[in-house]
């Protein structure tokens, strides 16, 4: 992608992906996780707009302490992890989202520096242009490139080294979704997209009690079963699904010996479901589950281990005062 980007504003660009990675739609990957024996849909699908939505619901119920924790720990270190990469530096963010947590980072940056670039990559071109917008009307001394791509197509494809330092920001644990093969890949390729002494901050929910963390997952509010349940709906919405939400129940379960919380939609009796746009039938048996979400936990060794593997050593590690989350600040050797 020799960089096409089409300018919005003054200090504003907009990248998006001529070709992207041949991806597969969510037609196929629903037919695909639905016909295998053990069935699943991919989380990543749980984001149109009503499931966006639910997940910002999710940040305020108290269970749901991930995005609190991190959201302290960004207040509270954000000058001593400025400090300890040292500067100037250019911002990257994986999965970018409203950005209201890199703001802390942004405001110390530029307090450092006379101007600064920051770009955001999203899968979602809305919630992208809507956040960058906001954040060059905020920061006069901030230039924005935002890229509306899989993380993969731009650490492919994009040139995102710069000479200054960069620091990548992966946040909010969204590497937890991801199979320790894919966790390793991704990170791999970020590794190899930057320069020795550019540096990753990655955001980690720590291991913990499992009821802690089974709650987490499965509020008493059913606002996490809701969310789960919209994999359905979408189903139903674009794909000419008949799923009955109400035949199936969220469940969350703790694998203490993986660490890591699995989520799954059970179904509550056995039922034929079709789906027009498949021309499929999907046949469940009572109490059959489709699996839809890992949530990997970490302690401070698979941290290690991880950046090792994928050429980051760990320099440094914050946690919220509760000790229930970790920012890490991985440099590349
Ligand atoms: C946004 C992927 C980090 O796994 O904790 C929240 C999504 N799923 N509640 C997580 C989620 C159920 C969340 N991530």
């Amino acid at each position: 992608m020799p960089d096409q980007l089409t300018p919005i504003g003054d200090r504003l660009l907009l990248y998006r992906a001529p070709a992207p990675r041949q991806t597969a739609s969510f037609a196929d990957e629903v037919r695909a996780g639905l016909s295998a024996t053990q069935k699943r849909v991919p989380p990543k699908y749980f984001y149109d707009d009503l499931g966006s939505a639910l997940f910002e619901a999710i940040c305020f119920l108290p269970e749901y302490y991930l995005t609190r924790a991190e959201t302290e720990i960004l207040e509270r270190y954000a000058p001593a992890i400025v400090d300890a990469l040292g500067g100037p530096i250019d911002l990257i963010e994986f999965g970018s989202g409203s950005a209201r947590k890199t703001r802390y980072l942004i405001a110390e940056i530029l307090l450092r520096q006379r101007s600064g670039d920051y770009k955001p990559i999203d899968i979602s071109p809305s919630a992208l242009i809507d956040s960058a917008r906001a954040l060059v009307s905020e920061y006069d001394r901030l230039h924005v490139s935002a890229y509306a791509a899989d993380y993969f197509d731009v650490l492919l494809n994009a040139r995102l080294s710069t000479s200054k330092r960069v620091l990548a920001l992966f946040l909010g644990s969204n590497i937890g979704n991801y199979e320790p093969d894919q966790a390793r890949e991704l990170l791999s390729a970020m590794s190899a997209a930057f320069k020795p002494g550019d540096a990753l901050l990655l955001g980690t929910d720590l291991k913990k009690a499992p009821k802690t963390l089974e709650l987490a997952y499965n509020d008493p509010t059913g606002v996490t079963a809701a969310f789960d349940k919209n994999l359905l709906g979408r189903i139903n919405r674009e794909l000419g699904g008949h799923f009955d939400l109400d035949g199936f129940e969220h469940v969350a379960r703790y694998d203490v010996a993986r660490g890591v919380v699995e989520s799954f939609l059970v179904a509550r009796r056995g039922q034929v479901v079709a789906i027009d746009a498949l021309g499929m039938q999907a046949r469940f048996s009572a109490a059959e589950m489709i699996h839809t979400e890992s949530s990997y936990k970490f302690d401070f060794g698979d941290i290690e281990g991880l950046a090792g593997d994928c050429g980051f050593r760990v320099a440094r590690h914050w946690v919220d005062a509760q000790r229930r989350f970790a920012v890490n600040l991985l440099v590349i050797e």
